[in-house]
């Protein structure tokens, strides 16, 4: 299983902050956007990882997150020349998907608890689709599964008006290669994207569509507003403090993957021992 990171797009939405950062590397508390996805890749098994983002910020990506040697991981770069949904994801990483299966995770989103690492461990050999569905107070923000009297997903709708259910579509998603096809054979939306509503619903008719319904356990935040990201750094303070836990950290995540020893981390550790990041790292070890 290989992954994707999608730390594309223009951030308008947290205008002026991102006129000249890129969304997914402003802070959630103590570390960068994008240290959250990564680390839920990285507990997820996903060694080989390419992160996809806009040609001005690649550099900056780069030279945060460099080749992912020091976290025992491997990091890839392609550049998306503008914003095209989703799906773009599957064109733009076709050559590095090859015939691997492929997590995609969005750069914005946020998780935490549950169980769903070992979901996704266990479907190394994937045939088809896997995603997660999720209650939430907003269906009408997401992509909408719709369920049978049996729990059976049997519809999934991109922000509807009226929603058939709670459970949204979080932002993980877990396909075999056909994905890049599926992706390939789309037609652009009326908000001029390619769903990744789309590719499940492609797979979903093919009957070869897992939909795991996650506890309530399992915390999901996307972070793209003012308000989502005030509270994700909310939260992550309210966690960390209260828990004495680091979460979002690629170190500890390697080490607790068996990626890295624990030699390795000390010394990673040692690099940062100034910052309050670097200080939690050292008490978590
Ligand atoms: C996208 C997807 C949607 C999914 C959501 C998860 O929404 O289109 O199906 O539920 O991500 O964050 P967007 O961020 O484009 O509004």
């Amino acid at each position: 299983m290989k992954g994707i990171i999608l730390a594309g797009g223009t951030g308008s939405r947290l205008y002026p902050m991102t006129l000249s950062v890129s969304k997914q590397l402003l802070p959630i508390y103590d570390k960068p956007m994008i240290y959250y996805p990564l680390s839920t890749l990285i507990k997820c098994g996903i060694k080989q990882i390419l992160i996809i983002s806009t040609r001005d910020d690649l550099p900056i990506f780069k030279r945060l997150l460099g080749d992912g040697s020091q976290w025992g991981c491997s990091l890839h770069y392609e550049s998306q020349d503008y914003p095209k949904g989703l799906a773009d994801a599957f064109i733009v990483g076709n050559e590095f998907i090859g015939n691997s299966n492929v997590t995609l995770i969005l750069g914005d989103n946020f998780f935490f608890g549950g169980n769903f690492e070992n979901e996704i461990l266990s479907r190394k050999d994937l045939n088809g689709g896997f995603i997660f569905a999720l209650r939430v107070s907003n269906p009408e923000r997401y992509g909408v599964i719709e369920f049978d009297n049996n729990f059976k997903a049997i519809g999934i709708e991109e922000k509807p008006k009226k929603p058939k259910s709670p459970f949204v579509v979080p932002g993980i998603y877990c396909y075999d290669s056909s994905v890049v096809s599926k992706a390939k054979s789309l037609n652009f939306s009326d908000r001029g994207e390619l769903e990744i509503s789309e590719i499940n619903k492609a797979f979903l008719k093919d009957s070869n569509l897992e939909v795991k319904v996650l506890n309530d356990n399992t915390i999901w935040l996307d972070t793209g507003t003012v308000d989502s990201l005030m509270k994700a750094n909310q939260f992550v303070e309210t966690l960390q403090e209260r828990k004495g836990i680091l979460v979002g950290s690629p170190e500890l995540s390697a080490f607790q993957s068996n990626l890295i020893t624990k030699e390795t981390l000390s010394i990673l550790v040692e690099s940062m021992s100034e910052s309050k990041y670097g200080k939690f790292l050292k008490s978590n070890l």
